[in-house]
């Protein structure tokens, strides 16, 4: 028997025709001899009916003796339902079976698909992830990601960008992660590492003249792994030569909302809302900030200078929100939000409420009344509120009510969770200022141009330098990142240099990009996106893992296979290794 059919594809229509699918065994049920087997594939569920009157009992015991993820082929008749299924596609019809061949039997599956998801904890759907994968969810993020991907290369190639591969052995390169490591058996004690991105294989071939460059590039940071971080991750990654910000802009808006169309059938506006680094940090106090809901944060560092609240009188920074209709927050309430902005780095959260236009309760006793009312003006209320202060450095008054807006926004359902809002953050500083290691580290990446103004004594400008750099944001979430590289050799030394970088280290690093700039470099720009996180998005995940056939677990190892591994003694002879044990 030859499937005819998937199981997601019968309708009324094909009342009366011979089909035969095959699939996995969803669900079975013996009522009173009429035995009732769901098939699932890929595509969907089907229902068929085997009936004691019209079938010899060969038959009738064979499908009696399914069970969970049996592989079958059945062959019968479609025929429209009694009653039909209104939860499925294929709830009207089902097929009247005639024969039926048991492909395969299966152990008792772990778990069971309950309204097409695995009812198991994310550990043991991760150990039995070619089961999990079977689930209706699974499939169709995984349809989503493939929809994501075709249309970013049939727009891209449409475009006249060509697609290249660069190696995964390459040589460490300065993304700011951790490098993964492959040892080389050929050259005891030295290493290739994985790249992180690849982002100077994209750079040497503007060097080579090919102008137009994408790929869908797996890289490798060895980080903490977050929801949306994975140790290995997908980009798709974009070059070219001779372009501008705006062009980049402008390019990635199209493809942006060409996938949205053909990913999700959503149709999404351009140009994409803009807001700078520093409009972003002020008014979101996050450089992603999730634009679905207001909640802006309001500064009043100059209004509360010699405050009689001592907490505020000598901060660096005083900034709050508002919130309406918190006026009612209990104490408790207060407490627990406290102690966020205290886990945060924050030394308190301190609040009033507004009711009635006037400042009630909390630390208004403390607060002058033109203090007061400067609050009551910049929250903007339109009725009764509540107002959360964070006085301290500006990073951390940042820092805590940036974190503290986004919970509230989730918390009390500010957005609708179907919209999607995508911005640019422009005009990013090119350095910033590490204070552990006491050095000042490249913003984004060291081969970024900084905006023209800043080039020319660009020592002296570190702390006030912008680059011509970008990120897209799309719902509270990194995107994307980007920038206009620098192409001149000199120039490029210099920035090596104010990174702490002896000429030396230079030459053993990057004096192969050197050289390479140093033989008519064009000027050239581009830009990567996290394929993983705009999947997640788009299927509205929690986890990056959910739109990854196969990831690593919250601890960054591979369940399924046991990975990582210890590997023999021989092959660590072979490659000049011996392991220090902790
Ligand atoms: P960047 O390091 O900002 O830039 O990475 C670009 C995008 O890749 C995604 N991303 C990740 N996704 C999942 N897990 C991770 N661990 C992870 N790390 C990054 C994010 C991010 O916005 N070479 C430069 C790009 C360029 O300048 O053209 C780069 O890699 O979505
Ligand atoms: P205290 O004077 O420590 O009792 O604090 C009074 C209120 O101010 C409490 O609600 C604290 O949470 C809050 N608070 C203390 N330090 C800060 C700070 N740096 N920023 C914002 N609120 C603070």
């Amino acid at each position: 028997m030859k499937r005819t059919h998937n199981c997601g594809e019968l309708r009324k229509d094909d009342t009366g025709k011979n089909v035969v699918i095959s699939g996995w065994i969803n669900k079975y049920r013996n009522l009173g001899g009429l035995i009732f087997l769901d098939i699932r594939d890929r595509y969907g569920i089907t229902q068929a009916v085997f009936d004691p009157k019209i079938l010899s009992p060969v038959i009738i015991d064979k499908a009696a003796q399914c069970r969970n993820e049996f592989v079958v082929t059945i062959s019968g008749i479609v025929s429209v339902k009694p009653e039909a299924n209104k939860n499925i596609p294929t709830g009207e019809i089902e097929i009247i079976a005639d024969q039926i061949s048991i492909e395969n039997e299966s152990a008792t599956p772990p778990f069971n698909f309950l309204n097409g998801k695995s009812d198991a904890k994310e550990e043991v759907r991760l150990q039995y992830r070619y089961l999990d994968l079977r689930s209706a969810k699974m499939t169709e993020n995984l349809l989503v990601r493939h929809k994501v991907c075709m249309s970013i290369r049939n727009y891209l190639s449409e475009k006249g960008f060509i697609e290249f591969e660069t190696p995964t052995f390459s040589k460490s390169t300065p993304e700011g992660a951790r490098d993964y490591l492959v040892p080389s058996r050929l050259y005891p004690g030295t290493f290739f590492a994985l790249p992180q991105s690849p982002q100077i294989y994209k750079q040497l071939l503007m060097v080579g003249g090919q102008d137009k460059y994408f790929q869908i590039a797996r890289c490798y940071r060895d980080e903490d792994s977050r929801k949306d971080r994975q140790p290995e991750f997908t980009q798709i990654d974009i070059e070219k030569s001779f372009t501008s910000e705006e062009e980049i802009y402008e390019l990635t808006e199209c493809m942006f909302s060409r996938l949205m169309k053909e990913s999700l059938g959503k149709k999404i506006a351009v140009p994409f809302e803009r807001l700078t680094f520093r409009q972003a940090m002020d008014e979101y106090g996050v450089d992603k900030p999730d634009l679905r809901f207001g909640l802006n944060l309001k500064n009043i560092t100059a209004e509360t200078r010699g405050s009689g609240f001592s907490v505020f009188a000598g901060a660096a920074c005083v900034k709050f929100i508002s919130v309406e209709g918190l006026e009612n927050l209990s104490r408790k309430q207060i407490a627990e939000y406290e102690d966020y902005a205290k886990h945060l780095g924050g030394k308190g959260l301190a609040f009033i409420k507004i009711i009635s236009g006037k400042a009630d309760g909390g630390i208004t006793k403390y607060l002058s009344e033109t203090e007061q009312n400067s609050i009551i003006d910049k929250a903007g209320l339109t009725k009764d509120g509540i107002v959360f202060f964070a006085a301290d450095t500006e990073a951390v008054a940042n820092k805590v009510l940036g974190a503290l807006r986004n919970r509230l926004g989730d918390e009390l359902n500010l957005y609708d969770r179907n919209e999607f809002k995508f911005c640019w953050i422009t005009d990013f500083p090119l350095f910033e200022f590490n204070e552990e290691e006491k050095r000042w580290q490249a913003m984004h990446h060291m081969f970024t141009m900084p905006k023209t103004e800043y080039a020319d004594d660009i020592e002296n400008k570190l702390d006030s330098a912008l680059g011509q750099l970008y990120d897209l944001v799309l719902n509270g979430v990194e995107l994307a990142s980007g920038s206009i590289r620098i192409h001149n050799s000199n120039f490029q030394k210099r920035i090596f240099k104010i990174l702490g970088m002896s000429d030396v280290e230079i030459e053993n690093k990057f004096g192969f990009l050197l050289n390479a700039f140093s033989y008519g470099a064009p000027p050239h720009g581009g830009i990567a996106a996290g394929i993983d996180r705009i999947v997640q998005i788009l299927c509205g995940e929690d986890s990056i893992r959910e739109v990854m056939a196969f990831p690593k677990s919250k601890n960054q190892n591979c369940l399924m296979m046991n990975a990582p591994s210890e590997v023999d003694e021989n092959q660590l002879e072979e490659l000049s290794i011996q392991v220090r044990k902790k």
